[in-house]
């Protein structure tokens, strides 16, 4: 074919990074839910891979805040994406964006990234397991495969508290009733007085499961909702003898607090640690600022410069989100990270710091 008949695109895309966007749509999806939709002010297309998240930057009562949020929307429509957000009780950042957060209001976010996602483990067969708003990745995946007409075949079995708390449910019947590859089953905890409900009621069990798709042990497995949810859901899998590599789960909404955790213990044992040799030292750089400061081993490359007053910013402290990206301009760490950055930025020189260990001196540009 020849290629006259071809224009290329010339829109620019967006890629992993920080980005200036707006809030062009707040949909209320359920009675505390809301899908908050972004734009750039020039067009700008933000393809990602269905699954992965996005850093939100926020600053709530003067102090700054990061909180990343997986993108529901696909990248089947490319033009906008969106978060979909549960207003949780004493949850400062949700409850902030619900009563903050409007059309024409402009903010950052850092992303996306996520290893969690359709496009890394293509399979012909899937299954989409979701637990109230840990919907919004699967979403995204079940967008994609249903916009692109994928040759793919879906089960997406979801489970909510009631029939009113069920997401983007008349959007799931839609899809269900229009294409022969989308098989929807929906599961809720209890139902309310005059709400009507004829579906699975109680928690997702092996019985059900085998009812909603007979074949799960054979499909690729996504699944993202509450840490009980998700754990009750692979003791399951795991008694049915299922291959755990084809398993695949959103697990960074869960770790703060253990991240919180393990910070802490870090710095009882550093408060208690002997004072480490000079010659064991590496010295960190940070060009910009003209700051430098000695760490011992273990240390990474964010706690350098924190020790130093220097804020990098940081939201998942475990190389998942990229928010603490930086240019690396001399010396050698080791980084062990979990999907934060690109091969691209790895190869242009960029670092996670929060997951880097300098094992030589070692210059940031910061
Ligand atoms: S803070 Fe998320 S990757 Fe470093």
């Amino acid at each position: 074919m020849s290629n006259d008949f071809f224009n290329p695109v010339t829109t620019q895309t967006w890629s992993n990074g920080r980005h200036l966007v707006r809030c062009v749509k707040v949909i209320e999806e359920t009675w505390d839910v809301r899908t908050f939709c972004f734009m750039a002010d020039q067009p700008l297309m933000f393809f990602f891979k269905p699954g992965q998240f996005v850093t939100l930057e926020l600053e709530i009562n003067g102090a700054p805040v990061m909180r990343s949020y997986t993108i529901s929307s696909s990248p089947s429509l490319p033009y906008s994406f969106s978060i979909t957000i549960k207003r949780v009780s004493g949850g400062v950042v949700s409850n902030w964006l619900h009563d903050n957060l409007q059309a024409g209001q402009e903010l950052a976010v850092h992303g996306p990234v996520g290893l969690f996602n359709a496009i890394d483990f293509p399979a012909e067969k899937v299954l989409l397991l979701s637990g109230g708003v840990g919907i919004t990745p699967v979403m995204s995946m079940a967008r994609w495969f249903y916009d692109t007409n994928a040759n793919v075949d879906m089960v997406f079995v979801h489970s909510a508290r009631s029939p009113k708390d069920i997401i983007y449910h008349r959007e799931l019947e839609q899809m269900a009733a229009r294409v022969d590859n989308f098989s929807l089953h929906l599961v809720c905890e209890k139902h309310g007085l005059g709400e009507p409900w004829s579906g699975y009621r109680g928690y997702l069990n092996q019985a059900m499961l085998q009812l909603m798709a007979p074949d799960y042990l054979q499909r690729e497995i996504f699944c993202c909702g509450p840490t009980p949810y998700m754990a009750a859901v692979k003791r399951l899998l795991q008694e049915q003898g299922f291959d755990m590599a084809h398993y695949h789960e959103e697990a960074f909404g869960a770790t703060p607090a253990e991240v919180r955790a393990e910070v802490k213990e870090l710095a009882a044992e550093a408060a208690e640690a002997p004072p480490v040799p000079m010659a064991e030292q590496h010295q960190v750089s940070f060009i910009s600022t003209g700051k430098s400061i000695h760490v011992s081993p273990g240390e990474t490359v964010h706690g350098a410069a924190a020790k130093l007053g220097l804020h990098i910013p940081k939201a998942c402290g475990m190389g998942i989100c990229g928010t603490c990206k930086v240019l690396k301009t001399g010396g050698e760490v080791q980084m062990e990270h979990n999907g934060g950055i690109t091969d691209e930025d790895l190869a242009d020189g960029y670092i996670l710091a929060c997951c880097s260990v300098p094992q030589s001196d070692v210059s940031i540009d910061f």
